[in-house]
């Protein structure tokens, strides 16, 4: 199938992506242990003054506080600057909409914070001296990290004539393409959205990507769980239009949504919405920050389910049959080095709902954090800072006023299990998926091309999974031979074949591109993890013992390394600081010990090894 792209340009000035192409190339990696060491810090945080926002003047513009609980308070609160920028924006248009119209490679700072609820961040190359080449990275919202075949050709042709030729699988089940320049941001946009793709709200003060678990097993437990992270994806969409007023002229370009969820967005009858407002949930100030929410089913957290904001899990009958939901609430990654009052954190039960109810209990949790999450002081704006200084029982009686209905007790679920749908197996339907890994999800090269023929040719459509890595799905029998065939001609190696160590390690873009990255990830981890591998020949560790490790060139945490075994969080050029996690989602315990002693060689640290530190680095009072 061909894919046909609004306008095609390729050449561009000084041509800035295949700098920035070349430049991800061109890394030699992290310096060796013996020059710079790898860990400056095990576990230990020190303080240091955060910064605070100004406060606002106060504008004569439509404020967003209508609640059934708080009391009107005479003073005006203190709000970050982001807040000011929000209000004024007309809902998200301004400045954005002038600032596109200029011949200047950037947009200015407001503009920064409002591309942001489109989906994309301005960038520019920080390997590159003298003055700034800017582009911009645009994000996908997938929900489940659903991609349609013709979606999945579309981006594959962006990738090429308008980013850096590669496609990047990020950790929330979208795709990321980089480099496009702000000329062609309207044809790029335009595009996505005409093949039925978005990147609304990707980025941004609102509802993220919903996560669910990626595998097309034909069960009714898993097809529920991503009806529902779509349902709650639509639930949460914004309504106000400005995203197809910006790209492409107004034209309302959707799916019909289901009737239940038009019904459960529009409900007021407990004091959730703005009701003359064309953002009913989310009015003039959206959310005080992101908001993620994952859905899953009970043993599988590819999801890493306790890191969302919101948690939701499947529960189901004897027979199968879903009933309703288990609710979590309070966690997140991103905290802020040297200042120890943030935190990363694990979600908390909150209680089980009848599947009837989801949509009007995650809305009360979304107009709870709305009306209550912190405006004044970005850094603890999360949900989980809410919860954790409130308190589980208190946050609970606010979203039940809002839900209007008692939370039931919550049910028990089984062990988890931490899932990576790798190589062949059965859909459960007759057909077959394939779930390839991807270092770090950057699909490029010889991978790409060989990727795109096989999607084109058979078909197929494709899932994106929280680890950046894809399923090709809907496979028939006798399609497998020439696929796996073309799959290793592509360069794709089989499960069996790739270090275990590379299967579950991820690590975030960071360098030459991410504006907040303080060293590197995704162009330091290849050689980390060959050092890591090194230690386990030295140590006696055979070829499929394995440890998960994740990356992150700051302490925002995109590759959620709090939740890894050896997380590294870049504090320094080539430094990072070394998280230890005993995650039972992720290991196994029995080998505890043995990985603790290899993580500590790793680092150069063999005087600790003998510690027994088991129970000081344990997850539950690490995260709290
Ligand atoms: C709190 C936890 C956070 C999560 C879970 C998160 C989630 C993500 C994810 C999934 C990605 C794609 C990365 C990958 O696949 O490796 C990403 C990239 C990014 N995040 Fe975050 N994010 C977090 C915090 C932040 C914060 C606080 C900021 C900014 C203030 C931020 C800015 C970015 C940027 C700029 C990128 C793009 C990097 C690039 O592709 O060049 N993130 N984030
Ligand atoms: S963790 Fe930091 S460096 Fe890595 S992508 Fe996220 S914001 Fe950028």
């Amino acid at each position: 199938m061909a894919t046909a792209l609004g306008a095609a340009s390729t050449a561009v000035p000084g041509d800035r992506r295949a700098a920035a192409a070349a430049a991800f190339r061109s890394f030699t990696g992290l310096k060796s242990s013996g020059s710079v060491p790898l860990a400056r810090q095990l576990n230990a945080l020190s303080l240091s003054s955060g910064s605070s926002s100004s406060a606002p003047s106060s504008a004569s513009v439509v404020r967003a506080v209508s609640t059934p609980i708080k009391p009107e308070t005479a003073a005006e609160p203190k709000r970050s600057k982001v807040e000011i920028i929000k209000e004024q924006s007309n809902y998200i248009r301004y400045p954005l909409n002038e600032e596109l119209l200029t011949d200047a490679p950037n947009i200015n700072e407001s503009a920064i914070q409002i591309i942001k609820f489109h989906g994309s961040y301005q960038q520019y190359n920080r390997d590159e001296r003298g003055g700034r080449s800017y582009s911009f990275m645009l994000r996908t919202k997938n929900p489940f990290g659903n991609v349609p075949n013709q979606l999945y050709l579309v981006m594959d042709d962006l990738a090429d004539q308008f980013g850096i030729g590669t496609l990047r699988l990020t950790t929330r089940q979208t795709f990321q393409l980089h480099g496009v320049l702000k000329k062609d941001l309207k044809t790029v946009m335009s595009t996505i959205i005409m093949n039925m793709g978005s990147t609304l709200g990707a980025c941004g003060d609102l509802n993220r990507n919903v996560l669910a678990p990626a595998a097309p097993y034909a069960r009714k437990d898993y097809k529920f769980a991503q009806e529902t992270a779509e349902n709650i994806a639509a639930l949460l969409t914004p309504q106000s239009g400005f995203y197809f007023d910006m790209w492409v002229n107004g034209e309302k370009i959707t799916s019909d949504e289901p009737a239940e969820v038009v019904k459960a967005r529009n409900d007021n009858s407990h004091g959730t919405n703005f009701p003359d407002s064309p953002e009913p949930i989310y009015g003039t100030q959206f959310l005080p920050r992101k908001f993620k929410i994952a859905v899953t089913v009970p043993t599988d957290n590819s999801v890493d389910i306790f890191t969302n904001d919101v948690g939701v899990v499947v529960i189901s009958n004897e027979e199968g049959e879903p009933q309703g939901f288990n609710l979590y609430v309070g966690g997140g990654m991103g905290r802020t080095h040297r200042v120890e009052t943030t935190f990363a954190r694990l979600s908390e039960p909150l209680g089980y709902v009848p599947k009837e109810d989801i949509l009007y209990a995650i809305k009360a949790i979304v107009v709870t954090q709305r009306e209550n999450g912190r405006r004044d002081d970005r850094k603890y704006s999360r949900m989980k800072y809410l919860v954790s200084s409130w308190g589980i029982e208190k946050f609970r009686s606010v979203v039940e006023q809002y839900y209007g209905r008692k939370f039931e007790p919550i049910r028990e679920l089984p062990e988890w299990e931490f899932k990576s749908y790798l190589g062949w197996q059965k859909q459960g339907d007759g057909g077959w998926f394939c779930g390839l890994h991807v270092d770090n999800g950057r699909i490029g090269g010889n991978m790409k091309k060989a990727l795109r023929e096989i999607i084109e040719q058979y078909n197929l459509n494709v899932r994106l999974t929280p680890n950046q890595n894809l399923i090709l799905c809907d496979i028939r029998n006798a399609w497998k031979r020439p696929i796996t065939k073309a799959l290793a001609q592509g360069g794709f190696l089989e499960p069996k074949y790739v270090d275990s160590l590379n299967i579950t390690a991820m690590a975030c873009p960071a360098l030459p591109l991410c504006p907040l990255a303080i060293t590197e990830a995704e162009r330091g981890i290849p050689d980390l993890l060959k050092r890591a591998r090194a230690v386990f020949d030295k140590v006696g560790l055979k070829y499929n013992e394995s440890l998960v490790i994740r990356v992150t060139g700051c302490p925002n945490g995109c590759a959620r390394p709090y939740m890894a075994e050896l997380g590294l969080v870049g504090d320094g050029p080539n430094s990072y600081q070394v998280r230890l996690t005993l995650s039972q989602c992720l290991i196994s315990p029995e080998n505890y010990q043995n990985k603790l002693i290899l993580t500590f060689n790793l680092c150069g640290k063999t005087d600790l090894a003998r510690r027994d530190t088991k129970s000081d680095i344990n997850s539950k009072n690490f995260y709290e």
